[in-house]
């Protein structure tokens, strides 16, 4: 049983996020007891359901220490910090140092107060440009924006204080899409930027047409390819990461997982069944590539279940139909 191995609360920075409040839930279902730490900048108190919240800022040196001192958690989730390749290209700083210097000083905190597990929430973006058709975890890092270079840089760090006797996991989410199967938490970016909501808001008339960036990547339909996680299965994940770090004997270690379904979606393919599902045509018109963006990103899932025990259960369509259940539930 992992709640009669682990002391004290699960510290979950980003907990009042989308994939945040997710993984709340996951670890209060697990027996574990959450503690939401967020600066609500683009969370929500709403979300906070599973644990209590401390509001503040992962960068925060001396209320970092505090909630440490106070609340003595003994594992970390870390998955504050900004999510917007867009802006990060064009304010790289503001991903500098709020999703990289601010890691460093949640980190250092961890390793003085010697936490037993450290789970980290990077991104399939830290491949940059595929050579495989599959990424696997030891395709090579090559970063093509900011937000991507800050993600990897946390790694990086992850990898020192594992010479600090951390142990920690990176886990490198593809897409997240749908929203709590149980209705009581989803997606709600502000501004958003996801392709799956975006889809649901304009096919059901809450938002003007879906701009499908790029129509000239080498894909078979031309648009953009990814790699679609539901986002109450990649909330699991967390679980069995904190499980199988638990479970490792060396003093420190680092290790990074691909979490993804292991299949790929075209952005045309995912409009068209958004509007299948919605029973209308989703209204979209093509716009310029975005810097940064990558033709084609499919991962290999294969580490994370062999290592993790860890494996999607839920395919587009039911992302979709969740996604479509918390849009409408919002709106009513
Ligand atoms: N959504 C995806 O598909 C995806 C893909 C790859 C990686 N990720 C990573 O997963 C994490 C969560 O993503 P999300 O979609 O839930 O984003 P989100 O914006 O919904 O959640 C992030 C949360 O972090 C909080 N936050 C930001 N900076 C903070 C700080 N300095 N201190 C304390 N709280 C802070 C925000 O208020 C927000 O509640 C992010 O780190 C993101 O980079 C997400």
């Amino acid at each position: 049983m992992l709640s009669s191995t682990i002391r004290g609360p699960v510290l979950v920075t980003g907990g009042a996020g989308f994939i945040g409040s997710h993984v709340c839930k996951a670890l209060a279902e697990a027996g574990l007891q959450p503690l939401c730490l967020d600066t609500l900048e683009k969370g929500h108190e709403w979300a906070v359901r599973w644990g209590s919240l401390v509001k503040g800022d992962v960068g925060d040196g001396r209320f970092v220490e505090e909630v440490f001192v106070r609340h003595k958690p003994s594992v970390v989730v870390h998955l504050a910090g900004y999510i917007e390749v867009g802006e990060s290209v064009a304010n790289p700083e503001r991903y500098m140092v709020n999703n990289s210097a601010k890691s460093r000083v949640l980190i250092g905190a961890a390793i003085r107060h010697k936490v037993q597990a450290f789970v980290f929430s990077s991104t399939c973006s830290v491949y940059g440009l595929p050579q495989a058709d599959r990424l696997e975890e030891e395709h090579k890092i090559a970063p093509l924006n900011p937000y991507a270079i800050s993600k990897a840089s946390v790694e990086r760090a992850l990898d020192e204080a594992a010479w600090r006797g951390l142990r920690s996991a990176s886990l490198r989410y593809f897409n997240a899409a749908g929203a709590d199967p149980g209705g009581e938490i989803g997606e709600a970016h502000e501004p958003e930027t996801h392709l799956l909501p975006l889809a649901v808001d304009a096919a059901l008339g809450l938002r003007d047409a879906l701009v499908v960036h790029g129509e000239d990547y080498p894909t078979e339909d031309g648009s953009c390819v990814r790699d679609f996680v539901h986002v109450s299965d990649l909330a699991q994940a967390h679980v069995s990461a904190v499980q199988w770090l638990m479970r490792q004997k060396a003093r420190g270690r680092h290790d990074v997982f691909n979490l993804g379904s292991g299949n790929g979606y075209s952005v045309k393919q995912v409009v068209d069944q958004v509007g299948r599902m919605v029973g209308r045509p989703v209204p979209h018109v093509f716009g310029a590539r975005r810097p940064g963006d990558s033709p084609v990103l499919v991962g290999s899932i294969a580490k994370a279940e062999r290592e993790l025990g860890w494996m999607p259960t839920r395919d587009l369509e039911a992302q979709i139909e969740d996604a479509l259940r918390w849009r409408r539930a919002m709106i009513r």
